[in-house]
């Protein structure tokens, strides 16, 4: 098998052949002929396979599964519409009535209040199982086990292969969201984890200019997902869409080794810099899960870094954050431009105050998603906007 490498540009792709063409071209098309009704018959019956309705599947749709799929190890892959779209997907596909979903948190905000929220309604129970742990949180009724890969916005890691083995032990499915490290970094297939699902609107797309989910997984599993989330639900991701992600997952282990290089620069600075409580970063030895970071991921700790400003909260962060000039105020992560946002009123504003603190989600925590640029003028602009809070830098 080819490297990572070589695979993120040449999987999934062969040339066009009527004309040649190496980009995998958009097909801007809602429906296809079948030219008779025979074959239509036959397409509709599942007894040939085909293209028909874009909303069940597209060429380039197609072309971008087949490489995700390629890059985690998994048989077979469905995309949607968001990384949102792919999780209420899954949650709905897999489970019933009666079952139960068991999560490790902390989790992107969103993706647990669609499990609080689909749960409430659809009787399917929702378990924190972050304070008693894994083993002791299942019950009978646990289907469903959802763990990420570095976790948001504070950057801890799961025990993935003990996460799987707990889960193989008693027939539950897990789902890793794999969003923060990508393939490049880890990939939960390879430690037994059974479903690994992305926003691939964060590094996948890498430009911040595409919305996109993916799950990649065993054929059986896979198909049910595809079924209810793109047959039912209908949150299919559009063929331009595709295009910008195939694009852009040709480059991301490039990508990925600069995001990791600016990160581990950055991380390094802040944990040194007097105004700075705290850094996470699982790249730092000061990480308390260094030696599973080190153990579990590759090529890197990913391009996400918080800190904890050591003084004055909310007041002390917007101090920094309004300073920055490199880095913009928004909420996403993964772009070739540096992003810096303030998880406790953005991200994880709707997260209840005291699941904030358990999280150690304080009013003083910054995130940081570091970009392509130069390592050294990204710290310079740290440096600054960190000047205009109480404390200098440490010994000056
Ligand atoms: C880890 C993680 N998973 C899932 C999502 C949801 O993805 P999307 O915004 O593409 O719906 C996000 C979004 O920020 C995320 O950070």
């Amino acid at each position: 098998m080819h490297h990572l490498r070589t695979r993120a540009v040449h999987a999934g792709q062969q040339p066009d052949p009527v004309n040649g063409a190496i980009a995998t071209p958009i097909n801007q098309t809602t429906a296809f002929g079948y030219g008779t009704l025979d074959n239509g018959a036959a397409l509709f019956a599942g007894e040939v396979k085909g293209y028909r309705y874009s909303r069940f599947a597209n060429p380039t749709v197609t072309a971008l599964e087949a490489k995700m799929a390629d890059l985690e190890g998994a048989a077979t892959a469905v995309a949607f519409s968001s990384g949102t779209a792919a999780t209420s997907a899954i949650m709905l596909a897999l489970l019933e009535p009666g079952d139960a979903i068991a999560f490790l948190g902390p989790l992107y905000g969103g993706t647990e209040s669609v499990f609080r929220s689909l749960g409430a309604r659809f009787g399917i129970e929702v378990i924190d199982a972050s304070e008693r742990g894994l083993a002791a949180s299942l019950t009978p009724a646990t289907r469903l086990i959802w763990v990420e890969t570095l976790t948001n916005p504070t950057l801890q890691l799961h025990d993935l292969a003990e996460i799987a083995a707990i889960a193989k032990a008693q027939g539950i499915t897990t789902v890793a969201d794999n969003t923060f490290c990508t393939p490049c970094l880890t990939r939960p297939l390879d430690h037994g984890v059974d479903l690994v699902m992305h926003s691939m609107t964060k590094y996948l797309g890498g430009h911040g200019d595409a919305t996109g989910g993916i799950v990649s997984g065993p054929e059986q599993h896979i198909e049910r997902i595809r079924k209810l989330g793109l047959g039912q639900l209908g949150g299919n991701l559009s063929p331009q869409d595709a295009f910008l992600f195939l694009r852009g997952i040709k480059t991301l282990p490039l990508r990925m080794a600069a995001h990791c290089e600016g990160a581990a620069r950055v991380a390094d600075f802040l944990a040194n810099h007097a105004a700075v409580a705290e850094t996470h970063y699982p790249g730092l030895p000061s990480h308390p899960q260094h030696a599973l970071a080190k153990k579990q991921m590759q090529g890197g700790y990913g391009g996400v870094v918080a800190f904890e400003m050591a003084s004055g909260g909310r007041q002390a962060a917007a101090a920094v954050l309004d300073h920055l000039a490199l880095f913009t105020q928004a909420v996403s992560l993964g772009d070739v431009d540096s992003l810096a946002c303030h998880p406790a009123t953005t991200t994880h504003s709707v997260v209840p105050a005291e699941v904030r603190a358990k999280y150690g989600i304080r009013d003083g925590l910054i995130r940081l998603s570091v970009g392509i640029e130069d390592p050294d003028d990204l710290i310079a602009d740290l440096g600054t906007a960190l000047a205009q809070s109480s404390t200098g830098p440490k010994g000056g």
